[in-house]
């Protein structure tokens, strides 16, 4: 791992706020950030262990962990707010047994919350592994998942 780090560190050496991309590279080749680049980040871009952390921590797209077999992104933004997306978010918790940025003990599902999926006539709306979907319930959601297993 840490020489394919070092390749794409390598590939936006010379690109300005270096960072993020290579953040975004490293999250799309391995799914997640490990943690055991951070200090290989600091080290080729000069910056200190906390700052790179500190970007990483920031931006909600980047997870320090493997996500699980299906990933569930349900919307906060404030168009699906005000059509349920709480309840949504409650009733997702309760269907999976984890809070929002957890991986169900079996890493079948990982719950993530974002805040606009640009479908915000159709709220409450939720991602599932990256298929987009719109007035979302308890109901719908379960049956999405069950479908996406026969998928
Ligand atoms: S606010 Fe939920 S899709 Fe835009």
């Amino acid at each position: 791992m840490p020489d394919l780090v070092r390749a794409i560190v390598a590939e936006h050496r010379t690109t300005r706020g270096a960072l993020l991309p290579i953040l975004h590279d490293i999250q799309d080749r391995f799914g997640f950030i490990d943690p055991d680049v951070v200090p290989i980040l600091a080290h080729e871009l000069n910056m200190s262990r906390a700052d790179v952390h500190g970007v990483i921590t920031f931006y909600t797209d980047f997870h320090d962990e493997p996500a699980g077999t299906a990933t569930v992104r349900v919307c906060r933004g404030e168009a699906c707010q005000s059509v349920g997306a709480d309840k949504l978010v409650a009733d997702a918790e309760q269907v999976f047994g984890v809070k929002t940025g957890q991986t169900t003990p079996d890493r079948s599902v990982t719950l993530r919350q974002v805040f606009c999926l640009g479908n915000c006539a159709l709220g409450p709306a939720a991602q599932i592994n990256g298929r987009l979907y719109g007035r979302v319930d308890r109901g719908r959601l379960i049956e999405v998942l069950a479908n996406e297993g026969d998928s």
